[in-house]
């Protein structure tokens, strides 16, 4: 049996003839950048966020340096954000000469623990360190709670982004992601929830002025046009074949949410008693872009992993080692309470395979060749 870790290959021959087709389209009108797909995947995604500005761009990594960039973060100022995430989510700080801050998640959720954020808080004030906004992360698909980390942000004078870069589709309390945060940052990266064939992402905000000055900074910090540049920019835009792609693949997006959830509920039903499976926080809904076991305390993660490897069942660690511990991230401020669940979680956390097409006899093997291997 051969099992795909995200089968892009099973999706590809769904939306393939739609995407040659616009591919055709776009070799013909050679607006390779920025062109008139670009500006239509913008409006189509709009229809999915709710939100007012929705601004395409060339990555998951550069949404969040967008959107930083457009809450006019300044060096020095310190942002609070997850240490159990990818690196994208806190190295945008230090590229801006900011400085990331990090704290705790929740053990349950994996996602940034609004109980903490006063701790984070308070480390960042005993290092010098003036604390301007919050990133939280939608890790493996599921907002974090947004609704009481929004309360601490009010509280405190804080901006929120949220980084969606995996849990763009998802909502909470009905609301979809982009309305979550003042600014939300999506990626599509190919093995995302909704990925390109290449790199891609979007920011996404109701602020006008936030989008404005997002809008001057993906084109050098264009002011009328592009050769007139009011602010230090990048060069942070979208190709127009990206837009073709991600635009057969929101055709499909709705459903191939509604298959991702099937999986995630067949996993638990499979798993149950076996490992800890993922839990949903109140109100949320997940784009399930990974399915994260827990692994019984004391298991030899790496041998497991090569019992499985024999088996032909392929995994992945997301994440083996917190961003505090990443060498050029040790000399940044970290919670007082040194993040224990963090550290917990990149010991034991194993992602299965997760797409929308992986079979019921497929999930069936992983699991009893994950039971035998456990055993
Ligand atoms: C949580 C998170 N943030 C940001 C990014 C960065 O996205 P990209 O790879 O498109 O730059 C990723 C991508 O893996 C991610 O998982």
């Amino acid at each position: 049996m051969t099992i795909a870790f995200i089968d892009l290959k099973a999706q590809q021959i769904r939306i393939r003839d739609k995407v040659e087709e616009g591919l055709k389209k776009v070799l013909n009108h050679g607006a390779y950048i920025m062109g008139p797909e670009v500006t239509a995947l913008e409006c189509r995604l709009g229809e999915w966020t709710g939100v007012e500005h929705n601004i395409s761009c060339s990555s998951g990594t550069d949404a969040l340096l967008l959107a930083l960039m457009g809450l006019e973060l300044k060096a020095g100022q310190g942002v609070i954000v997850p240490s159990f995430t990818f690196a994208a989510s806190a190295e945008v700080m230090p590229m801006l000469g900011a400085v990331p801050v990090f704290a705790e998640v929740e053990e349950s959720t994996f996602n940034l623990d609004p109980e903490k954020l006063a701790s984070a808080l308070a480390a960042a004030k005993l290092a010098g360190i003036d604390v301007v906004g919050i990133i939280g992360v939608g890790l493996f698909g599921q907002p974090a709670n947004y609704v009481a980390i929004r309360d601490f942000a009010k509280d405190k004078g804080l901006w929120l982004i949220d980084d969606a870069a995996q849990s763009f589709g998802s909502r909470l309390h009905d609301q979809p992601v982009g309305q979550l945060a003042d600014v939300t940052c999506t990626s599509f990266f190919p093995a995302k929830p909704l990925g390109a064939y290449g790199d891609g992402g979007a920011v996404f905000t109701n602020d006008a002025k936030i989008a404005e000055i997002i809008r001057s900074c993906r084109v050098h910090g264009m002011g009328k046009d592009k050769y007139e540049n009011i602010r230090i920019g990048m060069t942070g835009r979208l190709d127009s074949m990206q837009a073709i792609v991600l635009d057969a693949k929101l055709d499909i997006f709705a459903e191939e949410l509604v298959l991702r959830q099937h999986i995630a509920d067949q996993y638990s039903i499979l798993l149950d008693g076996i490992v800890e499976t993922p839990t949903l926080g109140a109100g949320a809904t997940s784009s399930w872009a990974q399915y994260v076991i827990k692994l019984p305390q004391g298991t030899n993660r790496a041998s497991l992993i090569q019992e499985l490897t024999r088996s032909d069942v392929p995994t992945a660690i997301y994440y083996p080692i917190p961003m505090h511990h990443q060498p050029p991230y040790k000399q940044y401020p970290i919670s007082a309470c040194n993040l224990p669940v963090t550290l917990d979680l990149c010991k034991r956390v194993l992602a299965l395979p997760m797409h929308p097409y992986l079979g019921r006899d497929q999930q069936k093997y992983i699991v009893t060749t994950l039971k035998a291997a456990l055993e």
